[in-house]
């Protein structure tokens, strides 16, 4: 079966997160084509229900066509139930990339209504919130149409449910938490599996936890800060509570250079982290600053990453979110992160791969990393 996938903003990241969980899976896939929006993948049989399980896909579609000729895309089109609800008044979309078949599916569809006596009208938006709202998938059409291929959308995902989850937890601090899609994406590159063992160094008020308890994976919490483990411990009481769940957690008011002291050896699968940057900023640092908060997180990187070659079982892997410093003389830091992790018993699996907008103060990169066996 062929889908398409579309991606969201991060594409690089969100590719990596498709190849990850379907591999966790056990699927069998190959990636087809691609471009900054779309993977088209083709793969064993796919429930519309995997899109809850990612943090960075926008909508999932089925193949109907991937011919350039219009004949052969009609006979497709007719071939497909391409409207399958019960009522007579509906809205259609169609998403389209790098494409020339957009007027044509435009005609097509016009028609198409017209002669199943369907009132419908093509709408422009593509925001999922709203085709949610509207329940799109079931009284209404959207496709996706990405160079040849043109595919149904099964799948949308459901940002109302994420801002669920992150409005109603008890106890959050913005200015240190991230966001419940980044941590849904970091937990599905680590290729956790139900029941292993995650690790967070620097849990702060719990996201990671809470999102990696919701795959049925028990987690350990570590942070230095005494609010931030109260805060982390009411959060994954409420959603234990909220949706049932029945894995375990521990949390540890802790410096991370200290956690072998709570931490059995060999004990933990996977760690996924993003941690501590530096101050808050409010305004860009200087080369100088920028500098010397890089030296003051080499180190603190590097004690982390020595501690967790102990706890960390042999290939198990690590997720982490790498600071990069724009200064105010408009130049990059970087911190040599490669050489903290071979230095330490890691190698890097992945190029590093850019988080967030370029804009941003703090820029941000994601390194996976995995323990070298002894
Ligand atoms: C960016 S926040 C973590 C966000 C968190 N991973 C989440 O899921 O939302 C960084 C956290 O690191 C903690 N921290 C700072 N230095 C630390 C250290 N040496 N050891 C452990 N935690 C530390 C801070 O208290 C803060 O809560």
């Amino acid at each position: 079966m062929l889908y398409l996938f579309v991606l969201g903003r991060d594409s690089l990241l969100s590719r990596l997160e498709v190849e990850s969980l379907l591999e966790t899976k056990g699927l069998k896939f190959n990636i087809v084509d691609e471009s900054k929006n779309i993977l088209v993948v083709n793969c064993d049989l796919l429930k519309p229900e995997i899109i809850d399980e990612f943090g960075g896909i926008i909508k999932i579609a089925e193949l109907i066509s991937s011919s350039g000729r219009f004949d052969q895309i009609e006979e497709s089109l007719e071939k497909s139930s391409l409207y399958e609800g019960t009522k007579n008044k509906i809205e259609y979309y169609i998403d389209s990339f790098n494409t020339n078949l957009l007027s044509f599916l435009e005609d097509y569809l016009k028609d198409y209504f017209r002669k199943i006596s369907i009132k419908a009208l093509y709408r422009k938006t593509k925001e999922p919130s709203k085709l949610i709202n509207k329940n799109i998938l079931e009284s209404g059409v959207n496709l996706v149409v990405f160079k040849n291929y043109i595919g149904k959308v099964i799948a949308i995902t459901n940002p109302l449910e994420l801002k669920k989850r992150d409005v109603h937890r008890p106890d959050v601090d913005y200015k240190k938490v991230i966001s419940i899609r980044l941590a849904k994406i970091l937990i599905n590159i680590s290729k956790i599996k139900e029941n292993q063992i995650l690790l967070d160094p620097f849990c702060g008020s719990g996201t990671v936890l809470q999102e990696a308890l919701l795959k049925n994976v028990n987690v350990i919490g570590v942070d230095s800060d005494k609010e931030s483990v109260g805060q982390a411990e009411k959060n994954l009481n409420w959603v234990t509570k909220e949706f049932k769940l029945k894995k375990k957690f521990e949390i540890y008011n802790l410096d991370c250079r200290n956690i072998a002291e709570k931490i059995k050896k060999n004990s933990v699968d996977v760690v996924v982290t993003e941690p501590y940057m530096g101050p808050y900023i409010r305004k860009l640092p200087n080369i100088y600053e920028a500098k010397n908060l890089v030296l003051e997180l080499t180190n603190l990187y590097g004690i982390l990453l020595n501690n967790l070659k102990n706890v960390v079982k042999n290939d198990g892997r690590v997720v982490i979110v790498i600071p990069k410093f724009r200064t105010r003389e408009n130049k990059i830091v970087f911190i040599d992160f490669k050489n903290i992790a071979e230095k330490n018993g890691f190698i890097l699996i992945n190029k590093p791969i850019n988080y967030g907008y370029k804009e941003s103060k703090l820029l941000r990169d994601i390194y996976v990393l995995e323990k070298i066996v002894n």
